[in-house]
């Protein structure tokens, strides 16, 4: 087997056999592969597609490229949610121990921000303290101790998918269907969750831009997980504008905190109880209530001891970054579009994002909404704030948001996006 003749099968519009599959994964894997035929192959799959078998093969010879975890042992069920990435999404924040206050075991092996979309582990390296790298062990005890864990993938889990990953994000193959689907679903099987939702998003600040990719993608994904007898479900979830009212790491602990304290923004509590619920139900636990469980301040007391439990201290002064910059409303009217990608990108100018794997985040930086789409506004009055550790940047993040924040005449009539599309 070469590598020149599997991306020859591909580039033809040709399958790849079982054969081919496992040879080229296992053999990327080992370094036998280079990345230049890698990053060929992945064009040619943008490109040409695969079908859903050969998606299936991918996705196992991924999973058999490291090693796979084994949750039995717990006495609780477990269950995992993952979003497809979007602006201000903190929802894993007040989700993981909202679900463990539920009676779940919830192992969320969560990632970092590349591009205008954050990362969980980003925000929460915001409290002083708090570690995501935990040994396989350690994320045991967190997890018979609290129920929740939220922590980084360890190295030995699906490592073709971290190669891939890393190459992809660098020769513009992230946005393939079946790459997207296959990289996902290699680590959800592979850490041996019971159960899965799957929160795909949808829209401009979403790697699937309309609803009929957004479902291709979550029945791809779907049919994975069931296959390898992981109970999956999606939901198809609005990524047009940014989620609650505040995009940045620090900035997101502490919207979470008050979603955990009963209050924050209509628009996160709403789909962190969807989520719930989906989850809940997913690893059979029928008579629970996270409405309830959030009011009662019982999902609060699982956040702050799966904080601490890794190293946080939960009562610390989060991060604020040194310098604020406030964007006015220029005309009076109804705020139409505060579009994802652009507040998105300009956070990410502004420090609370990387531009390479290496660099390092802002914990202050980021954006705080004063206005959501469907609010009237008077001109004068403030849209949003901008922060930064570094001043030069604000010109770059206003630069991001050109375009991106629309406001029509007075009463003009505004249709809101749902949260949940399906
Ligand atoms: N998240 C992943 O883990 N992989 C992708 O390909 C895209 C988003």
């Amino acid at each position: 087997m070469d590598a020149v003749s599997v991306i020859r099968t591909k580039r033809d519009r040709g399958r790849l056999t079982d054969a081919q599959i496992d040879w080229v994964i296992d053999a990327y894997t080992r370094g036998e592969v280079a990345d230049e035929q890698m990053s060929a192959l992945a064009m040619a799959i943008l490109l040409n597609g695969m079908d859903r078998a050969e998606i299936a093969r991918w996705t196992a010879a991924m999973i058999d490229s490291g090693e796979r975890m084994d949750f039995s042992v717990l006495p609780r069920p477990t269950a995992d949610k993952h979003s497809t990435g979007g602006v201000g999404d903190k929802i894993t924040l007040p989700l993981a121990p909202l679900v463990a206050a539920c009676g779940a075991s919830v192992p969320q092996l969560s990632g970092r921000g590349l591009g205008h979309t954050g990362g969980t582990l980003d925000k929460l390296e915001s409290i002083p303290g708090w570690r995501a790298l935990l040994s396989n062990d350690e994320m045991m005890r967190v997890l018979t101790d609290v129920g929740a864990v939220v922590c980084a993938a360890g190295d030995g889990l699906a490592p073709a998918d971290k190669k891939l990953y890393a190459l992809r994000d660098v020769t513009g193959t992230v946005e393939a269907i079946p790459l997207i689907a296959s990289s996902i679903m290699s680590k959800k099987i592979a850490e041996g969750t019971g159960s899965l939702v799957l929160d795909v998003k949808v829209g401009t600040g979403a790697f699937m831009k309309s609803l009929e990719d957004a479902r291709e993608l979550a029945s791809t994904m779907v049919g994975l997980g069931t296959d390898h007898g992981v109970k999956t479900v999606a939901l198809l979830t609005d990524m047009s504008t940014p989620l609650g009212r505040t995009i940045g790491n620090a900035l997101e602990v502490r919207e979470s905190v008050e979603v955990l304290a009963g209050g924050g923004p209509a628009d996160v509590v709403e789909l962190t109880l969807a989520l719930a619920r989906e989850m809940l139900d997913a690893a059979g636990i029928e008579d629970a209530d996270p409405a309830k469980a959030l009011a009662d301040g019982s999902a609060m007391d699982h956040w702050r001891r799966m904080i601490a439990a890794q190293g946080g201290d939960p009562d610390a002064t989060l991060p604020v970054a040194r310098e604020q910059h406030v964007i006015n409303a220029s005309e009076t009217g109804v705020l139409t579009t505060l579009d994802a990608y652009a507040v998105g990108v300009a956070s990410w100018r502004l420090g609370a994002g990387r531009a390479r794997k290496e660099d390092p985040v802002q914990a202050g930086a980021g954006i705080e909404l004063h206005a959501k789409p469907g609010d009237t506004v008077t001109a004068g009055q403030p849209l949003m704030t901008l922060h930064t550790d570094t001043p030069e940047r604000f010109a770059y993040a206003i630069e991001a948001l050109d375009g991106g924040v629309l406001v029509a005449p007075p009463g003009t009539s505004f249709e809101p996006q749902p949260i949940v599309h399906d």
